[in-house]
């Protein structure tokens, strides 16, 4: 009953499209209309303002944080990684957006990090390095998300590397268009138009 409760919360938290929000906010337009129609910081950085990209992304990888922490808090570590992967069900299917929502990466990320740090710094370090030297936000997503797991093995935490192989394996759903761009060279760099 307890873990349903904290499904709940997690997800309510995640379902917050702040990318949708922001731009809505500032008068930018529908981001659903622009370059990916990705409500995630990459396509809000499209926009051309990069404030309003940078406060999605700390927004949206917030509270997959604050999901994870206030379970943790009330709950306990099983609560804590339910509250995580059900901010992160939220982001990518929030029932305000007729399940419609983003990629998942950013609340990956702050979800791993308040799940186990030392796993979200390799995490947020992976994403950082590929997009720096490959400048493709989707591939660093892809690469960060598919060496996680591993690293959570390799870190001794089995349990937290189902939790985050199943949104690893989401991640790569949510980008099926991505992969295909990206097999066919036609995928953007970061800050190009989608
Ligand atoms: O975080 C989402 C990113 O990996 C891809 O975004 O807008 O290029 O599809 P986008």
């Amino acid at each position: 009953m307890i873990a349903i409760l904290w499904a709940v919360i997690g997800y309510l938290l995640g379902a917050i499209p702040f990318g949708l929000v922001i731009t809505r906010a500032l008068g930018l337009g529908d981001l659903r209309a622009i370059g990916s129609g990705n409500i995630g910081a990459t396509n809000v950085l499209r926009t051309g303002n990069k404030p309003a990209a940078l406060a999605t992304l700390l927004l949206d990888s917030g509270k997959g944080a604050i999901a994870v922490l206030l379970a943790r808090h009330f709950g306990g570590e099983g609560a804590a990684m339910i509250a995580g992967a059900a901010a992160f069900l939220g982001h990518c299917f929030p029932v305000w957006l007729g399940f419609r929502g983003g990629k998942g990466v950013a609340t990956f990320l702050g979800t791993v990090l308040a799940l186990y740090w030392p796993l979200g710094l390799v995490a947020c370090a992976t994403w950082l390095a590929v997009a720096v030297i490959l400048r493709i936000s989707s591939l660093s997503a892809l690469i960060a998300a598919a060496s996680s797991p591993l690293v959570a093995l390799a870190m001794g935490r089995p349990a937290l590397a189902l939790t985050v192989a199943f949104m690893a394996i989401l991640i790569f759903v949510r980008h099926r268009t991505n992969i295909a761009r990206l097999r066919a060279g036609t995928e953007p760099k970061i800050g190009g138009k989608g």
